[in-house]
C-alpha cells in the first residue's frame, strides 16, 4: 500500500535521525558536537512534522464531521500549520495565490476554514452558502484594523491621525453599534462611509459620471487628432493613464492635475510599488516607494492651498456638485467635516490619497484589459460595434447616453462582468466588533477577521457555466453573462443549477431576446465585496467601465502588434491584475 506524502516525509526524517545516531555510536568524536546540533535540529524538525501530521489528520476529520453536521453554528475547522504561533505566515506570504486556493477548497469544493496566522485565527470564508450569509449580515463591517493598516502603510497617515481611527468602534452605520460608546463627533467610520454613500450612490454619481465622460473625451481629443495611425509602445499604458486622469478629475477636479502635471505618472509609479508597502518593507531598506508616496501627498497638499485661496460658493456649478477648485461636493464635504474633527493637511492628504488610489487601481486596469480583449478579437469587436452603433448612431449620442441606456446593451455589460470575474483577485475583509456573527452553520467570533478572495468564487467551476467545457473558467468568454432564452446552455450558471439559483428573470425570458444577467450570482460574483462593507464606488466604477469601453470601440480603430496578453500575479489580493508586458499597438480615429 502506498504511504501518503506526509508519512513518507516522516519516515525519511526518522531514517536520517537513526543514521546520525549510528554514526555517533560508531565513533566520529571530532564531529560529535556538530552531530549533537544536527540531532537537536532534526529532532525539532521531526516534532514539527509530527505536529503537522496530527493537525492535518484532525483537519480532515473535522471537515468530514463538521461540514455535514446540521448542528448549531460552530467555528470552522482549523487549517493545519507546520510552525506553532507563526501558523501559515510563511507559505501565505511567499505564495498567497496558491496558499489561499489550497486553504479555501477541499475535495474540489469551496470551503470555510480557520487559518492560524501569527497567534491568531483568520476566518477564510469561501463556500457560497456562507458568503451569502455575509452579504446579508447586519453587524459585519470593514475591520477598523485593516483600514488603519492601509492608512498607515499604503497612504502614510501620521500616527496622530491613526489614533482617531483607533478610538472608534461604533461602526459605519448611522446607529452606533450596541456596546460602543463613542461621541458623535468622533464617529469617523460613520462620517467617512456616510459621505462615500451619499456622494457616490445618490444623484452625484450621475454628475460625477458626466464629468468623467467630458474629461475622457478631452484627453483623447488632444491625443488622437486624425485618421492617421499613431504607433504606441504600450496601449495599456495609454489607456490607463487617460482613464485614470479623467476619473481623478471627475472627483477631485481639474486643478489638482493642472497644478501637478506629473501626478498621474507618479500615481502609476506608486501603483507599481504598492505591493512592497503592503508587505511592510521599512523605509531604510526600500526608500523608493516611500519617496513616491510622500511626493504624491505633497502634490495633494499644494492643491489644498490653491483651492482654499480660490474657491468661493459661487464656483459651484449649476448641478450643485462640480467646481473647478475642489472638484466635487464629495471633496468639499470631506474638507469641512474632517478639518472640524481635527484632521490637519497631512492627515487629510493621506485620506484623499487613499480615495484617489482606491478609485483608479481596479477600475483603470479593468477597462484597459476589457479593451485589449475586444481589440484582439475582430469578431467580438464587430459584434460589440454593431450593438453600440445600433443604440447610439453617433459619437454625440453615446456621449449623452445615460448609464441606464448603457445597461441595456447585453454584450457590453457581459464583457464588463466577465472582465471583473476573471481578473479581480481582491481580498475582502469584514468583522463583527461587538458580538459573534452567525453565518449559517459557521460562527465568526466577535472581533475576529473574516476574509475572502474573489479569485476563489470567481473560478468555481462547480458553479459557473463553461458551455460543456468550450469556455473554461480560467479563460475570457465575452458572452458568459448573457442568457439566451432560446439556448438552455447559455448564461453564467451551469445549466443544471440554473433553475435552483434563478428565481425571476421571467420578463426577459418572455421577450425571447438575449439579455445580460447576474441573477443568482450572490456569493459567486463578488468583485466589489458584499454587504455593508461593499465597495462604495461600485456604481461609478461600472459607469466608467461601460462608458469607456463603448467610447473606445465607437471612436477608435486599434491594431495590436502582439498576440500576447499575460497578466502578472505579483499583486495577487490587491485587486485587478496588470499585464505582465507592454502591448505595442497602432491607434487612429475610427474609419467609418
Ligand atoms: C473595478 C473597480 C473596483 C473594484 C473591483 C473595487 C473593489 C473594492 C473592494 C473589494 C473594496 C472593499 C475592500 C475591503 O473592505 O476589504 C473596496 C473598497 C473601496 N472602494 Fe472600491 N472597487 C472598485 C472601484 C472603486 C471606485 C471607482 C471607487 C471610487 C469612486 C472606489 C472606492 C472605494 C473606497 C473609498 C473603498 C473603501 C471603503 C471603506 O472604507 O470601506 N472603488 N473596493
Amino acid at each position: 500500500m502506498a504511504l501518503p506524502d506526509e508519512c513518507l516525509g516522516l519516515t525519511r526524517v526518522a531514517g536520517f535521525y537513526y543514521l546520525t545516531q549510528k554514526l555517533i555510536a560508531f565513533g566520529f568524536p571530532a564531529a560529535h558536537a556538530s552531530f549533537t546540533t544536527l540531532v537537536i535540529t532534526l529532532s525539532c524538525i521531526s516534532a514539527l512534522l509530527l505536529n503537522y501530521g496530527w493537525e492535518l489528520r484532525s483537519y480532515r476529520r473535522s471537515r468530514h464531521t463538521h461540514d455535514q453536521s446540521g448542528q448549531e453554528a460552530r467555528v470552522p475547522p482549523r487549517y493545519p500549520s507546520m510552525i506553532p504561533f507563526l501558523g501559515n505566515v510563511i507559505p501565505f506570504l511567499a505564495d498567497s495565490a496558491n496558499s489561499i486556493r489550497k486553504a479555501g477548497s477541499y475535495a474540489g469544493n469551496l470551503v470555510t476554514t480557520r487559518v492560524p496566522f501569527l497567534g491568531k485565527d483568520v476566518y477564510l470564508i469561501h463556500d457560497r452558502e456562507t458568503v451569502r450569509k455575509v452579504t446579508k449580515h447586519p453587524t459585519l463591517s470593514s475591520p477598523m484594523d485593516l483600514y488603519i493598516f492601509s492608512l498607515k502603510y499604503m497612504f502614510g497617515m501620521p500616527k496622530r491621525g491613526l489614533d482617531a481611527y483607533r478610538k472608534d468602534n461604533s461602526g459605519p452605520l448611522s446607529k452606533p453599534y450596541p456596546g460602543s460608546n463613542v461621541a458623535p463627533q468622533d464617529r469617523i467610520d460613520y462620517m467617512l462611509h456616510d459621505n462615500f454613500i451619499r456622494q457616490w450612490s445618490g444623484p452625484h454619481h450621475s454628475t460625477t459620471t458626466q464629468r468623467f465622460k467630458r474629461a475622457l473625451t478631452a484627453r483623447f481629443d488632444s491625443f488622437i487628432v486624425n485618421e492617421q495611425w499613431e504607433r504606441v509602445d504600450d496601449l495599456y499604458d495609454v489607456l490607463a493613464k487617460r482613464v485614470s486622469a479623467a476619473l481623478t478629475e471627475s472627483i477631485f477636479g481639474p486643478s489638482l492635475l493642472r497644478l501637478n502635471p506629473n501626478f498621474i505618472d507618479d500615481l502609476w509609479k506608486y501603483d507599481d510599488v504598492v505591493p512592497y508597502l503592503v508587505r511592510g518593507f521599512p523605509r531604510w531598506l526600500m526608500p523608493t516607494p516611500y519617496r513616491i508616496r510622500d511626493s504624491l501627498r505633497g502634490q495633494i497638499e499644494k492643491w489644498y492651498a490653491y483651492a482654499r485661496e480660490n474657491f468661493t460658493e459661487d464656483s459651484i456649478e449649476a448641478d450643485g456638485d462640480g467646481d473647478p477648485y475642489w472638484g466635487s461636493e464629495f471633496v468639499r464635504h470631506f474638507q469641512k467635516m474632517l478639518s472640524e474633527s481635527g484632521h490637519d493637511d497631512a492627515m487629510l492628504s493621506a485620506q484623499d490619497f487613499g480615495t484617489i488610489w482606491a478609485a483608479g487601481s481596479n477600475t483603470v486596469p479593468s477597462v484597459s484589459i476589457a479593451c485589449l480583449h475586444i481589440f484582439r478579437d475582430p469578431v467580438l469587436l464587430q459584434r460589440l460595434r454593431a450593438e453600440v452603433d445600433e443604440a447610439f448612431p453617433t459619437s454625440e449620442d453615446l456621449a449623452s447616453a445615460s448609464h441606464q441606456q448603457l445597461l441595456k446593451l447585453p454584450l457590453l455589460c457581459s464583457i464588463f462582468a466577465e472582465t471583473l470575474r476573471l481578473y479581480t483577485k481582491v481580498f475582502f475583509g469584514f468583522s463583527s466588533p461587538h458580538e459573534d456573527a452567525v453565518l449559517g452553520k459557521y460562527r465568526l467570533p466577535k472581533a475576529q477577521l473574516g476574509l475572502w478572495n474573489s479569485d476563489l468564487p470567481h473560478n468555481d467551476d462547480t458553479f459557473w457555466n463553461t458551455k460543456s467545457g468550450q469556455h473554461p473558467i480560467d479563460t475570457f468568454w465575452a458572452d458568459r453573462f448573457i442568457v439566451d432564452p432560446n439556448d438552455p446552455e447559455s448564461g453564467p450558471i451551469r445549466p443544471e443549477l440554473r433553475k435552483r439559483e434563478v428565481k425571476t428573470g421571467l420578463r426577459e425570458e418572455k421577450s425571447k431576446k438575449p439579455y445580460f444577467s447576474t441573477e443568482g450570482l450572490d456569493g459567486a460574483w463578488v468583485p466589489y465585496g458584499a454587504g455593508i462593507p461593499i465597495c462604495p464606488g461600485r456604481l461609478i466604477s461600472k459607469n466608467v467601465i461601460l462608458h469607456t469601453t463603448a467610447f473606445m470601440v465607437k471612436n477608435f480603430d486599434v491594431e495590436l502588434l502582439t498576440p500576447k496578453l499575460e497578466i502578472s500575479h505579483w499583486r495577487y489580493g490587491l485587486g485587478v491584475g496588470r499585464p505582465a508586458h507592454e502591448i505595442p499597438a497602432r491607434i487612429r480615429k475610427r474609419m467609418q
